[in-house]
C-alpha cells in the first residue's frame, strides 16, 4: 500500500514535469539560448514555407504530396518561435525590436494571425488543389511580412 502511494507520487510528479517542460513556459538558461532557439525555429519554418512558395510561384512543379508535407511542418513549427521571446531579448545577435515588449498586444495579434494563416495553409495543402494552396500561401505570407515590418530590424 505504501509503495503504491509512493509510486503514484513519483509518476504524478513526472507527469507534471513533462507538462511544464513541453508547455508554453519554455525556459532558457541564457538570453542567447532563446535567441538561438527562435532564429532556428524561424529558419526551419521559413525553409519549408519557401518550398511551398517555389511551387505556387511555378519555380518548381506543383506536387500535392510535397506541398502537404511542407505545410504540415510549417504549421507544427509556427508556434515555437513565440515561446522564445523572453522580455528584453532585443540585444545581441538578434533583429528583434524592443517594440515586441512595449506593443505586446499587437505582437500577440500578429503572431496569432500567422499561426491561424499557416493552419489554413495546411488545410489548403490537404485539399491537393493548387489554386487553394496559392491563395492560402499569399495570405500567410502577408502575416509574415506584417510582423517583420513592425517588429524585425533590417
Ligand atoms: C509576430 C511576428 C512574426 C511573424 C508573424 C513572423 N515572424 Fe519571422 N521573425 C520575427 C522576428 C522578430 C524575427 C527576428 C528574430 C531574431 O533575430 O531574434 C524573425 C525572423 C525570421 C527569420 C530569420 C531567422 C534568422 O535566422 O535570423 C525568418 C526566416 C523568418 N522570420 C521567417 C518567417 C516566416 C516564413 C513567417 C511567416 C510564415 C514569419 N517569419 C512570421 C517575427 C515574426
Amino acid at each position: 500500500m505504501k509503495l503504491q502511494q509512493k509510486l503514484v507520487k513519483v509518476v504524478g510528479a513526472g507527469l507534471v514535469g513533462l507538462l511544464f517542460s513541453a508547455g508554453a513556459q519554455a525556459q532558457f538558461a541564457k538570453p542567447e539560448d532563446a535567441i538561438k532557439y527562435r532564429k532556428a525555429a524561424f529558419t526551419v519554418m521559413g525553409t519549408h514555407f519557401g518550398r511551398i512558395g517555389a511551387m505556387v510561384q511555378g519555380r518548381i512543379p506543383f506536387n500535392a504530396q510535397m506541398a502537404q508535407a511542407n505545410a504540415a511542418i510549417v504549421e507544427e513549427l509556427s508556434r515555437l518561435p513565440f515561446d522564445a521571446f523572453p522580455q528584453g531579448t532585443n540585444t545581441g545577435d538578434t533583429r528583434a525590436k524592443a517594440e515586441i515588449w512595449s506593443q505586446g498586444d499587437k505582437w500577440k495579434t500578429q503572431s496569432d494571425n500567422m499561426v491561424r494563416a499557416v493552419a489554413a495553409l495546411n488545410a489548403a495543402a490537404k485539399t491537393g488543389n493548387a489554386d487553394s494552396l496559392r491563395a492560402a500561401f499569399g495570405q500567410a505570407g502577408q502575416t509574415c511580412k506584417a510582423c517583420h515590418d513592425d517588429f524585425r530590424r533590417e
